[in-house]
This record gives C-alpha cells, sequence and structure tokens, in this order.
C-alpha cells in the first residue's frame, strides 16, 4: 500500500533527495516575477533533487523532462507536473465568478471534467485550482477568478469542482489533483490591493473565510495553496495556526501544502524573516510542504537539521504528502502520457459544454417593455457596437498560452440571425480616451431597428496583479453608450467584465443591460443563444453591485450596525450612511431577471421549533417554497434560502444565504423546492482560536424568495 511504500522510499533517500521532493520549479514560462529556468529545472531532476513543476505545456514536453527524472535519477521517483487550469485548458469556459452566477454547481464541475481530460493527456497532473477565496473587494481583480462574496455558495462550488476534477481516482488519465487555494484569507485584502494586509478576527475567519476550504478538503481535495496575505499579522506562509492547528490537526488534511510563487522567501518582504534560512524554518514549521520557484527549503533544510530548527520528523511528514501525492496520481505506474492520445484543441462536446455554461452565467439586469429577446422575424437591422463587439479577447484571465480566441459577439450574432442586416461600428477603444469614433457608432445605430452594445473590461484588468481604483467602464465608454443611447434607437447593453462594475447613469437610458461576464471561447453563441431567447437567462449575481466605488466594501451579508439607516426616515441624521450616494446597492446579491415571470409562495416549516441539543445530534428542519413560472416561456428561476439569527452572543449578518436551487418550468407550472437546515446552517463559530461552534437557543428568521432582497418570512424557534 502507499503507506509502506512511502516508508520504504524514505528510508533510502538521503537528506538532498528529501528537501528536493519539496521542491516546485518553473518551467518556460511565468505566472509570476523572476522566470523559468529550464537548464536548472532539468539539473535538479537528474539528481534527483527536484520534486515538482509548474508551467510546463505539452504532453511531449512534459514527457522529455520526466524521462530525465525517471530514467536518470538514483532513485528514479516521477515529477508531478502542476499548471494553472483556471476555467479551461483548450476550451475555455466563463471565468469562475460568471460560473457562479449560475447557481449552479453542475456548471463548474463541467469545466472541471472537460478541463482534467484536456491537461491530463497533455501530462499535467495537478491544476491549481479550484481559487475559493470569499471577497469583498471589486477592486480586486482575483474576484474574477472567484465565487463572489458568499462562503455557502463558494463552498458549494469549491466541493462540486474538486470532485469534478478529480473524480474518483486520481490515478485516472481523464483526472488531474485539485489544489484549494488560497489559504487562507486572501480575499480579504486591504483596499483589494493584491498581495495586502488582511487583519481578521477569528470568528470572521471561521465564518466567512474557511467554509470553503472545509467543504474543498471534505470532498477530497488533494492540495492546498497558501496565501500571499498576513493574517493577523502572520503571514499565511508562515501560519501555524491556519496550516496545522486547522488545516492538518483539525481536519485531519493529510495532502500536500504548497507554497504560492515564491511565497516562502516572500516572507522576508514581510519582516517576517531576517534572511531566506529563518523563512525556511518558518515556513516549514508552520506546515507548508512544498516550496514554489524560490528555493530556501533546499538551500538551507541540512544547516535547519543540524541546528534542531526543523525536525527530522516534518521533514519526512513534507517528504511523505509529496510522495503520497505521487502515488495517488499513479505516477510510479504510469509516469508518462501517451503522446498519441493528447488532446490537441477544443473537441465539439467540450465547446457545446463551454457554450451551454456560457448561457447559464449571464444575468439579465435590465429589460423594459420585453426589449429581449429579439424577435429574429420581426428584426429588420441590427447595429452590434463597442470595443468588445468584433474582439475574441473575451476569454476572461488565466488562460493558456496558445488557447483558441472566442468566437466574436459579431460573429454569433450574425449567425443567429441570417436575415438581419447587422452593422458594426467600434466606437470606442476598450481603454483609450479617444471620442472620435463614437459619431460612426451614432450613425450605424440610428440606422438600425435595434443596438447591441459590447462594452466593459478587458481580461487584462481582471486577475492577478490587476487591481483598479475606479469600477467604470473605462475609457470612453460611457460617453459611447450616452450618445448611442440617445439615438433612441432601442438599446441594449452587453457588459463583459471579470469583476461587478458601477452601472452609471446611462443604465436608465437603455432598454436592456445583460452581465455576460468573461463567457469564455463560444462567448458569441452564448450571447446570441440568449439575446434571440433560445436560452432563457437564469443566472443570478453573486456578488453586489455597487452604485459608487466609495461605497465598498457593500456586500449583502453584512452585521447589523446599532444605527442602520431607514430609507423610510431619510431625514434622520446619526445613521450609518453616505451622504452622496444613494443607499444600498445598484443591484443586490443574488438578483437577477428573466423573460419570464416568477412567483414563490411563503416558506412552509416541516417544524416550527427543535431543540439545539437535536440539532447538534443531527436532526433537521425542512423548508418548503413553492414556486411557479407565472409568464409564458419555460425558463430557470433561482430559489433562495436566507437565514438570520436576531439576536446572539456574536454579532450576526442581516441575513446569510443557506440554501439554493436552480429550477426550470415551463409556463403555469409550480414545484416546490425543498431546502434542509442543520446545526452547520443556524450555528457560528465564535472567537474562541480553539475552534468552538454554537448553536443558540433563540429565534432565526428563515426569508426566501428569488433575491437576497426577498421578504417572505416564517420563524423557526430554537429551544
Ligand atoms: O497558482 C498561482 C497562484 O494563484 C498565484 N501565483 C502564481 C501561482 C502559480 O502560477
Amino acid at each position: 500500500d502507499h503507506e509502506s511504500r512511502i516508508a520504504d522510499l524514505l528510508a533510502q533517500m538521503t537528506v538532498e533527495e528529501k528537501l528536493g521532493q519539496l521542491q516546485q520549479l518553473a518551467w518556460a514560462w511565468d505566472t509570476g516575477p523572476g522566470g523559468g529556468d529550464t537548464a536548472a529545472a532539468e539539473a535538479a531532476a537528474r539528481k534527483g533533487l527536484l520534486g515538482s513543476v509548474l508551467n510546463v505545456v505539452g504532453a511531449e514536453a512534459s514527457n522529455a523532462l520526466q524521462r530525465i527524472a525517471v530514467e536518470e535519477s538514483r532513485l528514479g521517483i516521477p515529477l508531478v507536473f502542476g499548471l494553472d487550469v483556471i476555467h479551461g485548458y483548450h476550451t475555455t469556459f466563463p471565468i469562475p465568478l460568471a460560473q457562479a452566477a449560475a447557481f449552479d454547481p453542475a456548471v463548474t464541475a463541467a469545466d472541471a471534467e472537460v478541463s482534467a481530460r484536456e491537461a491530463r493527456s497533455n501530462g499535467i497532473h495537478w491544476t491549481f485550482s479550484p481559487m475559493m477565496d470569499v471577497t469583498h473587494e471589486p477592486r480586486w481583480g482575483r474576484i474574477a477568478e472567484s465565487i463572489g462574496e458568499d462562503p455557502y455558495l463558494t463552498s458549494a462550488y469549491a466541493a462540486a469542482k474538486v470532485r469534478g476534477y478529480q473524480g474518483d481516482d486520481l490515478a485516472a488519465s481523464d483526472r488531474l489533483a485539485a489544489c484549494a487555494k488560497h489559504f487562507a484569507a486572501y480575499g480579504g485584502a486591504e483596499g483589494g490591493r493584491d498581495y495586502n494586509t488582511v487583519d481578521v478576527s477569528e470568528q470572521r475567519l471561521r465564518n466567512l473565510y474557511l467554509p470553503p476550504f472545509k467543504a474543498a478538503v471534505d470532498a477530497g481535495a488533494a492540495t492546498v495553496m497558501a496565501a500571499f496575505n498576513t493574517i493577523s499579522g502572520v503571514p499565511a506562509h508562515a501560519n501555524s495556526h491556519t496550516l496545522s492547528g486547522i488545516l492538518k490537526e483539525s481536519w485531519g488534511f493529510d495532502g500536500v501544502v504548497v507554497s504560492d510563487w515564491t511565497g516562502v522567501q516572500e516572507l522576508i518582504a514581510h519582516g517576517s524573516a531576517a534572511d531566506e534560512a529563518e523563512a525556511a524554518r518558518r515556513s516549514l514549521t508552520a506546515g507548508v510542504d512544498m516550496e514554489m520557484v524560490s528555493t530556501t527549503f533546499v538551500d538551507h533544510g541540512r544547516e535547519l537539521l543540524a541546528s534542531g530548527a526543523l525536525t527530522e520528523e516534518r521533514l519526512d511528514d513534507a517528504v511523505a504528502r509529496v510522495l503520497r501525492l505521487k502515488l495517488r496520481l499513479g505516477l510510479f505506474e504510469r509516469p508518462y502520457v501517451e503522446e498519441s492520445a493528447a488532446i490537441t484543441g477544443p473537441t465539439l462536446a467540450a465547446r457545446a459544454a463551454a457554450r451551454e455554461a456560457a448561457g447559464r452565467c449571464m444575468v439579465l439586469l435590465r429589460n423594459e417593455a420585453g426589449t429581449l429577446p429579439f424577435d429574429p422575424a420581426a428584426l429588420r437591422s441590427l447595429a452590434v457596437v463597442g470595443p468588445f463587439a468584433d474582439s475574441g479577447d473575451l476569454l476572461g484571465t488565466w488562460t493558456l498560452p496558445g488557447a483558441p480566441e472566442a468566437v466574436t459577439v459579431l460573429a454569433g450574432l450574425r449567425e443567429a440571425l441570417p436575415d438581419t442586416e447587422i452593422t458594426h461600428a467600434e466606437g470606442a477603444s476598450a481603454e483609450g480616451t479617444d471620442p472620435s469614433g463614437i459619431a460612426a457608432a451614432v450613425a450605424a445605430a440610428e440606422a438600425a431597428d435595434a443596438v447591441v452594445l459590447v462594452v466593459g473590461e478587458a481580461p487584462a484588468l481582471s486577475g492577478e496583479a490587476a487591481v483598479r481604483s475606479e469600477l467604470g467602464l473605462p475609457g470612453a465608454q460611457e460617453r459611447l453608450v450616452a450618445e448611442v443611447a440617445a439615438t433612441g434607437t432601442p438599446c441594449v447593453v452587453l457588459l463583459v467584465a471579470g469583476r461587478p462594475l458601477t452601472i452609471g447613469a446611462w443604465a436608465d437610458q437603455v432598454q436592456a443591460v445583460v452581465m455576460a461576464w468573461h463567457p469564455g471561447i463560444e462567448a458569441g453563441t452564448a450571447v446570441a443563444d440568449v439575446l434571440t431567447g433560445a436560452v432563457v437567462p437564469g443566472g443570478k449575481l453573486p456578488v453586489t453591485f455597487p452604485r459608487s466605488v466609495g461605497q465598498v466594501p457593500l456586500y449583502y451579508n453584512h452585521e447589523r450596525t446599532g444605527r442602520p439607516y431607514d430609507p423610510a426616515a431619510p431625514e434622520v441624521k446619526y445613521v450609518s450612511r453616505y451622504l452622496d450616494v444613494e443607499d444600498g446597492p445598484a443591484y443586490p446579491f443574488g438578483y437577477g431577471l428573466s423573460y419570464t415571470t416568477f412567483e414563490t409562495g411563503a416558506p412552509r416549516l416541516d417544524h416550527e421549533r427543535i431543540t439545539a441539543a437535536a440539532l447538534e445530534a443531527g436532526a433537521t428542519v425542512e423548508v418548503t417554497v413553492p414556486v411557479r413560472n407565472t409568464g409564458d416561456r419555460t425558463a430557470d428561476e433561482v430559489v433562495q434560502l436566507y437565514v438570520q439569527d436576531p439576536a446572539a452572543s456574536i454579532a450576526q449578518p442581516v441575513r446569510r444565504l443557506r440554501g439554493f436551487s436552480r429550477v426550470r418550468l415551463a409556463p403555469g407550472e409550480e414545484r416546490q423546492v425543498r431546502f434542509t437546515l442543520g446545526a452547520e446552517d443556524l450555528g457560528f463559530w465564535t472567537e474562541d482560536p480553539a475552534g468552538v461552534f454554537l448553536v443558540e437557543p433563540g429565534e432565526i428568521h428563515l426569508h426566501t424568495g428569488t433575491s437576497s432582497r426577498t421578504t417572505a418570512t416564517r420563524t423557526l424557534l430554537i429551544t
């Protein structure tokens, strides 16, 4: 079995070979500062002093390097190849934040399965995904990689993505080891500035940031990546409370903790280590098992062992975790990949899955007078304008070099509307302020029956190290929208972006707004599906859209204040609000319209009181919500359940999501949607660093409906 094989190998390994297993080097291209040194990686592999490589792309290249490790090193231990396969390898799915908007974890599972098949066939064993950093920060570029602001939704997606990558058998030829990242609280970076400080209470750490990691570990995530930030003064890479206390000891995680890119060496820049030896000591003893790119473990491990600063037991534990990963992946039996079986591009089936996913992710924010969907028979002419109308740059952040570009919106609409005369004008560039192209866009709009304005952010404005201080449309785009809207031609704005944007006054002047995010390879076809009604939009916002950047952080699951603002009494002075912006978000969490209408009825409970002891022993409460399609199209609705504890020993969020279900209903059809609430849905973690979860007696208010603004309420009494 694996454990005796590990013991056997450990007995044969020198200290240098052990430390070598803890080293990961970057190959030819960079996803961080510094870069790939192929000669250094080959030399280390030959000497048996390398455990892993990241950023090798292609079956041939990975086999060639693997051959050196397996056939030329003393013990022949295979390398494990890692890569950021975040939302696709050849077939790019919508960005993760878009996938979150589907409120359907099956979407992320579909991405993971396609990604795993494509990547593994090309010699990749390990993806640095899923990212599960809950965040309240739309300025932060990495929100695009996240599932948004809610820990419950993020947990459901985290578990589904881990299972989608890993399946039941990591050794299978179409599976990848997953990596739950970034541990922990990276989404809390102050000001949304990447890599910045995170000062977080224990209760917020446990209630907000940790649940998705627990869900991923419970789903079997093979690896976890440490975060770049500090957590209340202690860098995540040196944080024994989170890495050892919570992850390894309390949750029993037996996989690999990998550092982020030079994250160990950066302890020096953080001011937490005086030199590389101290960085290695702090990180290894806190619980990091493998070092990405920097080389402090291999450079200083022996001296740390000699001085007793590092124990042999801890070193062996780290090595055992790396070897366990390789054994689980079946690398000792099958170190190479079949080059002739490598998937070399998106298959038709993979494209179809990406198109379906993109359609499910789109959110209809506004639709006056049934402007959408277009009636193809009645639409004689259409102007498709804006910097992203004829752009293939709609894949989003974290795509692989050489991944095929997206189908453009223009191409998608031309194919879907063969009898409509379609004109195009760019109007303005993605970021430039030159307004001289706007006149042509206005002329195109004036001459058409309707106009689709494709505006937003290029993928380069979101993702790692892509932070903005403004959230409006960049460059001259706001002016473009305003001038095109002023023509009076019915105007549909299609927003492409990796984050929530502040939607300016122009929203009231256009007839419809669709949030398309960065939709991936099938962008244009999926947009055409939605605009023509072949797909009815059913997505919901996984993150609050603020009115202005000055409101940030603005999120639905905030705590209460002693002086809340009451919109019915705007004259009251001493309340919590801004003077210069209307209270609340432009669009709340969970919001999204449809081409049909739905009604949800009052929730019913199977019992209205329950003891805390019964809940702790595993008893549950069932909540049933009737939902009916009251319109004339078959469509999806996301029924949502929120709980609120109005009086607790620790201030509680005004509401928090504890159930969601996306259902498809025909016109007139009614369904009873059932949710189950247990102790973990009704209690909370306290400030106790030892980890104390409480279910307190008292009332719990349940809110059900179709957004976080829902008002249908029932009370459950915990005695
Ligand atoms: O996986 C990534 C991580 O999310 C950010 N820094 C670089 C890593 C490897 O590319």
